[in-house]
């Protein structure tokens, strides 16, 4: 292929994304893309290339230079969507709640959360055989501890859940913009209960520092929640998805887990570079011609960095698809690189931590139920995840 040619990213992009990357590393690491709902923009594939340009200031975050309005309209005013100096005013705001010490602190509660997770599968595969590993687990662990934290209350977290799927996805525009109404009309909701009944939560502060005026509009208050929500979810769940589906297929690593359940911190680490939450950074904009790898990318043209292609970059990490437990993973950017490094690593690694050891540790005899070949992924260029993962726990504990 010449360096011109635009790749489509079709249906089996989604479900196995290396093969296609693997081609690109080697032939045209930088290329334009586009897909079946008309998104066009350039990926960026190697290591080398991925890292220095998720920090690059001439590829701008901040989606209101592009579009006047966003693709989720106002909620799109966070940091993610951020140059500087907004960028530091908005992560400034709530970075304290999210250091390895903060969270540190969150550690017997989340442990609290998953033995009930845990017990609620175990009782279910009583019942049922199969369980799904992400409706029962991998979802529930790190929607719980979000809720918590921010304070969002019960009753609609499953709607939630259903919204956050859409935005994230390719959706028909309807349905794309059904989400939007409805995610808009939640969080705005919430903000304003937050405001009339103030709580010891992390909302509540945010609200009352948009009330007080010159840090944060109100706007920015509902959008900070919609970002924390989001991808306060949307990617631990598929690091404890993903992550179990690579340890499954790879007994031998599992073996060596149960071995030495001191590696977990490490095994975490591992899968998220093996097989990341995030496929593709968010998007990014050419603020002026840039060039990438030896390839010139016009402006105001969208960038995508691919994370989970750098992370299987065999000039990076040697026998990249091969899983090990043990390997040394310093370096992956499974997190992001720059000033929009993941707020909520800690947060992550630590329920990852909790997860699989909890897993590990309740389901001696955890396998996969069905074949791989059956499984199905989202339709996202962001997300990389299963829809479902059905397992067997083997006996119960
Ligand atoms: C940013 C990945 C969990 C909050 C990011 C970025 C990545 C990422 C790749 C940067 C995106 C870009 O530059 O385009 C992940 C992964 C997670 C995870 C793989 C789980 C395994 C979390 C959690 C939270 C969170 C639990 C908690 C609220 C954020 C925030 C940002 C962010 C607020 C924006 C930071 C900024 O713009 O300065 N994450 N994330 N993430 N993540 Fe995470």
């Amino acid at each position: 292929m010449t360096q011109a040619d635009t790749v489509e990213l079709a249906e089996g992009f989604f479900t196995d994304p290396h093969e296609l990357y693997r081609m690109l590393r080697r032939e045209a690491p930088v290329t334009p893309v586009s897909t079946r709902e008309g998104m066009r923009a350039w990926v960026v594939t190697r290591y080398e290339d991925a890292r220095p340009a998720l920090n690059d200031p001439r590829l701008s975050k901040d989606v209101s230079r592009f579009h006047e309005d966003g693709p989720i309209g106002f909620l799109d005013r966070h940091m993610l969507s951020s140059d500087r100096p907004d960028h530091t005013r908005l992560r400034k705001l709530v970075s304290r709640a999210f250091t390895v010490r903060a969270i540190a602190r969150m550690r017997p509660r989340i442990e609290e959360i998953a033995q009930g997770l845990a017990d609620r599968m175990a009782a279910k595969a009583r019942r049922d055989g199969t369980v799904d590993l992400l409706d029962e687990f991998a979802f529930p662990l790190p929607m719980t501890v979000i809720c918590e934290l921010l304070g969002v209350p019960d009753g609609e977290r499953d709607d939630f859940r259903g919204w956050s799927n859409t935005l994230l996805s390719e959706a028909p525009p309807d349905e794309h913009e059904a989400a939007v109404a409805a995610m808009s009309d939640f969080l705005s909701r919430l903000v304003a209960e937050k405001g009339a009944h103030p709580g010891d939560d992390m909302l509540s502060a945010i609200v009352k520092a948009s009330e007080d005026g010159d840090t944060l509009s109100e706007g920015e208050a509902a959008s900070m929640a919609f970002l924390l929500l989001v991808a306060g979810h949307e990617t631990t769940v598929n690091l404890i998805g993903n992550g179990a589906l690579a340890l499954l297929r790879h007994p031998d690593q599992l073996a060596v887990l149960r071995g030495d359940p001191a590696l977990v911190p490490n095994a975490v680490e591992e899968f998220l570079r093996y097989d990341g939450p995030v496929n593709m950074a968010t998007f990014r904009y050419t603020t002026e011609p840039v060039e990438i790898g030896g390839t010139r990318i016009p402006e105001d043209q969208i960038v995508l960095v691919s994370l989970v292609s750098a992370n299987r970059d065999p000039d990076r990490f040697g026998d990249p698809a091969r899983l090990d437990v043990t390997r040394d993973v310093a370096g992956h950017v499974a997190f992001g690189h720059g000033i929009h490094h993941c707020l909520g690593a800690p947060l992550a690694r630590l329920e990852g931590e909790i997860a699989f050891r909890t897993l590990l540790d309740r389901f001696p005899g955890l396998t996969l139920a069905g074949e791989p070949a059956t499984l199905s992924w989202r339709h996202s260029t962001l997300i990389h995840g299963l829809t479902r993962l059905p397992v067997r726990v083997g006996i119960p504990m």
